[in-house]
């Protein structure tokens, strides 16, 4: 395994390579990550995986600075997965215009309207910032295929749609969510939750499940479901940004004719934001 820094040595080393599959990181990684590294390995035969962590995705009050940095037990996780490349590009070689103060003369994708809601209402400018650093990393890696875990449900959604407007010659293949056994989805996040809190966190995707059910059973009337969910929640100490039953194909608000529906989640436990979601075949109303 060969950790690369500068695009010019990265493209040097792929230039070798006929086929890559590419997973995107910001690092701290946990088996989730390398659920999607073993899900690249299925696809190509070079792996490359980026650890940058990405300012221009951070809000004002997001904490950029303390974002855990575990390059070297990153590195031992990769290397025992057979990755081929580990790309941990500088601030600069990312954002060559960055003037070590702020981004102003940095070209940026603008995402369309979805990336305002849900996530995006809370965080204003995270998915341009994803979107932005996405494209810049394929511009460089270059690979057939680009891996994403379906826990971060919209910029998965975002990213498909990046690649199919902006006809980018890459496949995106989606990672199941990697679950700890109490069915918490494995997230950096929860290495900053308590003990307690921990335990705590399973209430998040046990109302979703609720949700889910009386979805299945026949139940259409989405807002008062999520109303309850969000109640329900709240009453448990949670404050909760959303909770949303969407078409998983478009994102938007879930009709009773709908079929694929995803319900997602996210919800302040103590100082920690976590989300997750569910999809699930709902039958349409007739
Ligand atoms: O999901 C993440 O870790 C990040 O948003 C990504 C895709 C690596 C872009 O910085």
């Amino acid at each position: 395994m060969q950790l690369i820094h500068s695009v010019q040595a990265l493209r040097d080393a792929l230039s070798a390579h006929a086929d890559i599959a590419f997973v995107p990181t910001m690092g701290n990684l946990h088996a989730g990550h390398l659920h999607l590294v073993a899900l690249a390995k299925q696809h190509a035969s070079c792996v490359v995986v980026s650890i940058f962590v990405n300012p221009l995705q951070f809000g004002a009050n997001e904490d950029l600075a303390n974002y855990p940095r575990t390059l070297e037990a990153d590195c031992e996780k990769l290397q025992q997965l057979g990755v081929n490349y580990v790309f941990v590009p500088t601030v600069s070689e990312v954002y060559p215009d960055f003037d070590g103060v702020n981004l102003h003369q940095t070209m940026t994708i603008q995402p369309p309207p979805i990336a305002n809601v849900l996530c995006g209402a809370t965080r204003p400018g995270h998915f341009m910032g994803v979107a932005t650093v996405v494209l810049k990393l394929f511009n460089m890696v270059q690979p057939q295929v680009a891996v994403f875990g379906k826990k971060d449900f919209q910029q998965l959604h975002i990213i498909q749609a990046l690649v199919r407007q902006f006809n980018l010659p890459l496949t995106i293949v989606a990672g199941e969510t990697m679950r700890e056994s109490s069915n918490l989805a494995m997230s950096s996040r929860n290495g900053y939750l308590s003990f307690a809190e921990k335990t705590q966190a399973t209430q998040l995707i046990r109302a979703l499940k609720e949700v889910e059910e009386k979805a299945l059973q026949g139940q259409h009337d989405y807002v008062s479901l999520e109303q309850a969910a969000t109640q329900q929640l709240t009453q448990q100490g949670w404050q909760v940004d959303y909770v949303a039953i969407r078409s998983a194909q478009t994102l938007l608000p879930a009709m009773p004719q709908d079929t694929q529906l995803v319900v997602l989640g996210a919800a302040k436990l103590g100082k920690t934001r976590l989300i997750d979601n569910i999809e699930f075949c709902a039958k349409p109303l007739k």
